[in-house]
């Protein structure tokens, strides 16, 4: 009941917020000139539902409460806030990205501001409410889970723009974090399509040290974790726009390599000739091959085993029995 309340909202707050982009003054040479601007075309927004909430104290809450809509469940969807005593719109002058559950219901809303953003946050994200759980969603899992399935991979970023753009070079794919790392939830879901997970993150971001914080867990998930790193400052959408679409997927193909084998690499060249570093590292990347289910996937641990300690420069059998220290 008050599930339904929120996603009857949410429609309605979808449309209206689109309606607004294509069909009104401001809609059209503030929002439109600025998705225009980042080279999104018109059946990319379409397509995403992408909107524009206007810059005004609260046009969208009149409206809606004119409709009837219930003022506690509008502030309960975040879209509303309670202003000086009154009511006002939560997302004003800010472009909106709808984001849909798998069945393509919307379960909230990002917004970002327009230009720069010293004040206000970046982005504004509809807060956690009985129908939005953050933990469990991927934004653009509704658009992609087909395309995941079909060349059973998943593509994921950091952005609701990489998504969107990465779409419109024909990457379809891809899903997006928003800017927090993985949970198991999260990893549940890319499991229900496809074992292969790719991380594309920018080289220099803390979403990489975030996502080696979650390795573990995805390989116990039983997922092949792969990782390409974009160079300094780019992320996939600044990339794929800079580059073109089919350099963009080259690179994506030329670049891709083993999570497992990336975080030994870095380890080892974070501990340098540091010996007890070494050993901790050793203990790590043993723990993190114990997470490989023995049973489903034994050659898998085997060529990893092989692979690390060829690496690490230690003996293999002495690394299987480190390994199997971690299985009880
Ligand atoms: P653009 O700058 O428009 O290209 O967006 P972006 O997606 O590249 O942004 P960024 O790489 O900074 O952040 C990645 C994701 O983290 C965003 O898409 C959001 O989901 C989330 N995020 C970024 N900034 C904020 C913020 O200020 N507040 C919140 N709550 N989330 C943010
Ligand atoms: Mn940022
Ligand atoms: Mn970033
Ligand atoms: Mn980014
Ligand atoms: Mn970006």
């Amino acid at each position: 009941q008050l599930a339904d309340s929120l996603f009857i909202i949410n429609n309605y707050a979808r449309d209206y917020f689109q309606e607004t982009l294509f069909n009104s003054e401001e809609g059209q040479s503030v929002g439109l000139s600025y998705f225009e601007e980042r080279g999104f075309t018109e059946e990319t927004i379409r397509k995403f539902q992408l909107g524009y909430c206007l810059n005004t104290r609260d046009t969208f809450v009149h409206t809606a409460l004119a409709k009837g809509y219930n003022l506690e469940y509008l502030q309960k969807t975040g879209l509303v806030t309670i202003r000086n005593e009154q009511p006002a719109d939560n997302y004003r002058g800010r472009v909106i990205f709808p984001i849909h559950n798998q069945s393509g219901k919307i379960l909230g809303f990002g917004a970002r501001i327009l230009g720069k953003h010293d004040r206000a946050p970046k982005y504004i994200n509809s807060p956690e409410n009985e129908i939005y759980i953050k933990s469990r969603v991927l934004y653009g899992t509704y658009f992609a889970r087909h395309a995941i399935d079909r060349q059973d991979e998943c593509l994921l970023v950091e952005g609701y723009t990489d998504v969107v753009s990465l779409h419109q070079a024909g990457v379809e794919n891809v899903v997006a974090s928003s800017g927090t790392s993985l949970t198991q939830d999260q990893l549940r879901l890319i499991r229900k399509y496809t074992n292969n997970l790719t991380i594309l993150y920018d080289g220099d971001s803390a979403g990489v040290k975030a996502a080696l914080r979650g390795l573990d867990m995805a390989v116990e998930e039983g997922l092949n974790v792969r990782l390409v790193l974009f160079p300094d400052k780019e992320d996939p959408d600044s990339y794929v726009r800079k580059i073109g679409a089919d350099a963009f997927r080259e690179f994506i193909a030329e670049n891709k390599q083993d999570f497992i084998l990336f975080k030994l690499h870095t380890s080892l060249q974070d501990a340098g000739n540091d010996t007890q570093k070494k050993a901790q590292l050793v203990n790590e990347i043993a723990e993190t091959i114990s997470k490989i289910d023995k049973v489903e996937d034994f050659t898998k641990q085997q060529d990893y085993i092989r692979q690390c300690s060829q690496l690490l420069k230690i003996d293999e059998q002495g690394l299987v029995q480190l390994v199997n220290k971690f299985i009880r």
